[in-house]
């Protein structure tokens, strides 16, 4: 059985600046298969930005193919944009983007509600989700009493409340500190695990590699793969955060 979840196939996109046209990725091909979490390095400006939002649907290519759960995606269909976005896909960025005025468990309510799921028949998940992420004691919390870490971990628990089937997170641990990073990021881990959903993340962040089945090293919008989870991979992906 095909278990790829998400297909990104020979896309380019580009930017016009002024006169000239910026190719920000160039014939990109990716594949996230079930159950794995897959990082993409590289340096700023390199594209890995505009690469998450093109499979987040939130940008349209220029060229090529964007395929999630097996069906290919109309980039002109916005109706059905949205509805994969708001049902098939989880956002994380790297600030967590909270609503300042609602509880941690209100910003998850919230989600439901625009997905049109009552809140009666998704309460216990709720609690199971922020239980899981350890911040159910926080339920009735506002942001501003939370830390970094416990933002972050609402922002998880809200990428995940309508169990969407990707997950794409950009940079979620650059504002936390490197033991924090880890332990959040393995939250993320284990549920894209159990629950066999496909995950990137886009990061600077070299303690969180080893949470990854897969890492991708991206350059001038181009892409390569970089090392899989055998000892053998492990030192050429330690050189690139060396250079
Ligand atoms: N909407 C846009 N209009 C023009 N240029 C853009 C736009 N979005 C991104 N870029 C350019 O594309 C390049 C890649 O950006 P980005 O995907 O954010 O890279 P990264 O996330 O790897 O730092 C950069 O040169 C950036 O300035
Ligand atoms: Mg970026």
């Amino acid at each position: 059985m095909n278990a790829t979840l998400l297909e990104i196939n020979h896309v380019t996109k580009s930017f016009k600046d002024g006169e000239h046209n910026l190719t920000v990725l160039n014939k990109v091909s990716l594949k996230v298969e079930r159950g794995n979490l897959i990082a993409i390095v590289g340096p700023s400006g390199s594209g890995k930005t505009t690469l998450l939002s093109i499979a987040g649907l939130l940008q349209s290519v220029d060229e090529g193919e964007i395929w999630i759960n097996k069906k290919q995606i109309s980039q002109n269909n916005e109706i059905e944009k949205s509805r994969i976005r708001l049902n098939e896909i989880g956002f994380i960025f790297q600030q967590s983007n909270l609503i300042p005025y609602l509880t941690v468990e209100e910003q998850l309510k919230l989600v439901l509600k625009l997905a049109k799921k009552p809140w009666e028949q998704h309460k216990l998940y709720v609690a199971e989700l922020l239980e899981s992420m350890g911040i159910l004691h926080k339920k009735f919390h506002f942001p501003h009493q939370l830390s970094g870490g416990q933002k972050q971990r609402v922002a998880i628990a809200r990428s995940l409340i309508n169990n969407p089937s990707i997950i794409l997170a950009d940079e979620p641990t650059a504002s936390l500190d490197s033991s924090r990073s880890f332990e959040i990021m393995s939250l993320l881990a284990n549920e894209i695990k159990k629950n066999q959903k496909a995950g990137i993340v886009v990061t600077h962040d070299e303690t969180i590699l080893p949470l990854c089945d897969q890492i991708y090293y991206m350059k001038d919008g181009r892409i390569d793969h970089l090392a899989g989870k055998q000892e053998s991979d492990k030192a050429e992906t330690k050189s690139i955060f060396l250079t």
